[in-house]
């Protein structure tokens, strides 16, 4: 399963998401975590850094090395293809080639066989690279912050995903809003799920809460689960495991 995390809104959760997930659906079958954004937050979150002379997804996507040659074996079991700031180059060159749209669909295809779960850390923005993510994609988890505005940047996401469905992937589906960052007991994070629920064309899922432990686990570059038992923090997450599951065998 080709799974993009996108919101091109920033720090929104994506990346957090993309670890925690990932280090969880490692449990269940060989994963690869793919870092999309030339930040390289998933690459450090998973304590990974790229020497100067080191490939990643940069060289990857422009055809310099196999993807063999840049995946990486994280200590968690996870599979991680990182990236620097070189790959901010990528939009850039890509874009004077043809096909410019489905580079990292093809980049991927070695991929399907290899692993189970692939999973897709968008950079913030609606540029190439997410573009290219949503072609290449079976479903988009899309991040949404309980935050003021967070619904306005939601309807222009849900405008590029229709777009790429109709022009670029037809098989692309919303696997659902996860929300992030939650704190219950505010009117601001129930204001959000609620507007969120309300538009019911596909799941909501139960929100992340806001917690220390998140950032916590990236410095120690470890998924959150393997960082702590909290089931609070863990129960969102291996429900939204569930539901990935059961999409599986549909
Ligand atoms: N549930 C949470 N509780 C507390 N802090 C969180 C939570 N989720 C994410 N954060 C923190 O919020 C910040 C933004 O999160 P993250 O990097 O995952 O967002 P992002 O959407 O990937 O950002 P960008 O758009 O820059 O790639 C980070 O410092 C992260 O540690
Ligand atoms: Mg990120």
């Amino acid at each position: 399963m080709f799974l993009a995390i996108a919101n091109h809104k920033g720090g929104v959760g994506k990346t957090t998401s993309t670890l925690a997930l990932g280090g969880l659906l490692s449990e269940l079958g060989s994963c690869l975590v793919v870092d999309l954004d030339p930040q390289g937050n998933l690459t450090t979150g998973l304590g990974v850094e790229l020497g100067s002379d080191q490939p990643g997804a940069y060289h990857w996507l422009t055809g310099q090395v196999t993807a063999a040659q840049v995946i990486q074996k994280t200590a968690s079991g996870l599979y991680l293809l990182p990236a620097d700031g070189n790959l901010s180059r990528a939009e850039m060159e890509l874009l004077q080639k043809s096909g410019a749209f489905y580079t990292l669909r093809d980049r991927l295809t070695s991929c399907r066989e290899q692993f189970r779960y692939v999973l897709m850390d968008c950079p913030p923005s609606r540029g190439l690279l997410t573009i290219n993510a949503l072609a290449a994609a079976d479903w988009v988890l899309i991040p949404v912050q309980c935050q003021f505005f967070a619904l306005k940047g939601l309807s222009a996401l849900l405008e590029t995903v229709d777009h790429v469905q109709r022009r670029l992937n037809p098989k692309l589906q919303i696997l659902g809003v996860l929300p992030t960052m939650a704190e219950m007991q505010t009117i601001m994070t129930q204001d959000v799920l609620n507007a969120l629920t309300a538009q019911q064309n596909f799941p909501i899922f139960k929100p992340l809460p806001k917690s220390v432990k998140f950032p916590e686990s990236n410095l120690a570059g470890e998924p959150i689960h393997r960082y702590t038992h909290d089931a609070r923090l863990l129960t969102p997450l291996r429900e939204l495991v569930q539901f990935i599951q059961r999409q599986e065998t549909l």
